[in-house]
């Protein structure tokens, strides 16, 4: 299987379709973005505009603003035939199976016999959705799941279908580690992959713990952020970024799809959330949701009420006399060895979300160490999700749900469990081939703006858009940890490095 991939097509043009399409593009390499076609004049006014909000976005999807005029807009009635030479096919388009399986169809005789094609789905299943296509296509087609924010994420899961075969997986794995940057995870076939899965079930446990022990928005968020170890956003502020809807979709879907899952109702949305989304409350995108902005000030909602008030200070008192510990796993266990509402919220959602992860992880992923990557690429877990637990010291309090997990997290036995080293790579990694020649647009000095005359330079990009590949490695890593090193964030390789 080849792995130059040079020409990729990206269907859809939204959120995620945009946002990958400059990525790639800021590679260096040549993009289509296609979507549904508009009435005359612009049939292609759907992509475009797509492609316009790039500019707005931030932090800023683009590595440079001339990669813009580089990515080739279409739709996908009338520009079919830009797909002819495209060696990498990625659908971005409307969470909706059917909607994928029409358009999969519909551009399956334009697409070339060695192209890869693959679905962007949040966890909708790739079995499902290439059902009827031609075997030959289902041969070549995965999923490749991408964060958002697509440039900055780490994480890319990739989810080979039933028929995927082995060098097409590795050719997609390599080219999305050494070109884009990706730390990828290879998750089973199973509904919304590794990651959403246990970050629903996470978010779902700290609803219910918030809603039992009567603790704020802004408590769960203080002890599910940078104080345990993970991102700034934590919770609830993650729910607005991602938005509020969504979220509610997510564990909708997560409820349908898995009927035998005995944590089943943890999925089950509250009737107050339901209520935000009636009201339009959802997250950043409409500038409402569990926290509103209100002029300077940032109020919270509280649940109880759906009415948002001035912050209040958590009151979190074993949490505050553990903050002066630096190591967090020390610090996690001053807390768990308290009484108040603190002690008991962590430990009823880190003991059950770590307790779910491994007990799922013959059914979702090949090995333990794929969790707990997938969870720190994607969401910022900075403990490990499934193996972190020993660190954090005591044994479960409640009584665990299975003999397999509890004993994995009391005997932590790294080689019985697929565990290695933060180094070793958990997918099968292709033999290391000559790379495609990088294109020349790509080579011009990174940190100018275009419009500079020749012999002069263009102006200097703020910092925040200067482009990741020319940042020394370690720096990225803390940037994106917010200061934190997130560990495991290998060096994002530069096309021709070693
Ligand atoms: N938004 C995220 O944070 C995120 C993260 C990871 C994965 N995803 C996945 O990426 C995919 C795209 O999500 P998004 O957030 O970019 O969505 P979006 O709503 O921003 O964009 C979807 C695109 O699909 C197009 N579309 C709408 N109806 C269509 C139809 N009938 N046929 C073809 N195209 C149609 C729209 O024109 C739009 O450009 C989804 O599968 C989603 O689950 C989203």
């Amino acid at each position: 299987m080849r792995t130059d991939i040079r020409k990729v097509a990206v269907l859809g043009a939204g959120t995620m379709g945009a946002q990958v399409a400059a990525h790639v593009a800021g590679q260096g390499l040549e993009v289509v973005l296609l979507d549904i076609p508009s009435p005359a004049p612009d049939r292609s006014a759907v992509a475009r505009n797509g492609l316009e909000t790039l500019r707005k976005r931030k932090p800023s999807p683009l590595h440079l603003l001339e990669n813009l005029a580089a990515i080739r807009v279409g739709n996908f009635e009338d520009d079919q035939s830009l797909l002819a030479d495209a060696d990498w096919v990625f659908e971005a388009v409307v969470e909706d199976l059917e909607v994928k399986r029409q358009l999969f169809a519909r551009i399956a005789p334009a697409v070339k016999k060695t192209a890869i094609v693959s679905s962007n789905t949040s966890g909708l299943g790739i079995a499902a959705m290439t059902s009827q296509l031609p075997v030959e296509l289902r041969r070549r087609f995965l999923g490749t799941h991408f964060f958002n924010p697509p440039r900055y994420l780490k994480l890319l899961e990739t989810i080979p279908g039933p028929e995927t075969e082995a060098p097409v997986l590795a050719a997609i794995e390599a080219f999305c580690d050494q070109w884009l940057g990706k730390g990828v995870v290879r998750c089973k076939d199973t509904p919304n992959f590794i990651a959403n899965r246990i970050g629903s079930y996470a978010f779902g446990a700290a609803l219910q713990a918030m809603q039992e022990l009567d603790l704020t928005i802004e408590e769960v968020d203080t002890l599910t952020g940078p104080a345990i170890g993970r991102a700034k956003s934590a919770t609830f502020r993650t729910a607005d970024i991602a938005g509020v809807d969504i979220a509610v979709g997510v564990a909708a879907h997560l409820y349908d799809a898995v009927p035998n899952d005995p944590e089943r109702s943890l999925f089950r949305v509250p009737d107050f959330m339901r209520q935000m989304v009636e009201r339009k409350w959802l997250g950043e995108k409409t500038g409402v949701g569990f926290y509103k902005k209100d002029g300077k000030e940032i109020r919270a909602l509280d649940w109880k009420t759906l009415e948002h008030r001035e912050r209040q200070k958590p009151q979190l008192a074993s949490l505050e006399a553990a903050q002066s510990v630096a190591d967090i796993g020390a610090r996690l266990n001053q807390v768990l060895a308290g009484q108040d509402k603190a002690a008991q919220f962590l430990d009823r959602v880190l003991t059950s979300t770590c307790l779910y992860a491994a007990a799922l992880v013959p059914e979702i992923a090949d090995d333990v160490v794929s969790v707990d990557r997938a969870m720190e690429w994607g969401y910022g877990w900075g403990g490990r999700a499934v193996s972190g637990r020993r660190a954090i010291g005591p044994a479960p309090r409640r009584d665990a749900p299975g003999v397999g997990p509890e004993a994995l997290l009391r005997d932590g036995r790294r080689e019985d469990h697929g565990l290695r080293s933060g180094r070793e790579r958990t997918s099968a990694r292709p033999a290391r081939r000559p790379r495609p020649r990088r294109p020349q647009a790509a080579r011009r000095p990174a940190q100018e703006e275009p419009g500079g005359q020749p012999g002069r330079p263009g102006r200097r990009l703020r910092a925040s858009r200067v482009p990741l590949q020319d940042e020394h490695p370690r720096r990225r890593c803390l940037r994106h940890a917010g200061g934190r090193d997130q560990g495991g964030a290998g060096p994002l390789r530069r096309p021709g490095d070693r």
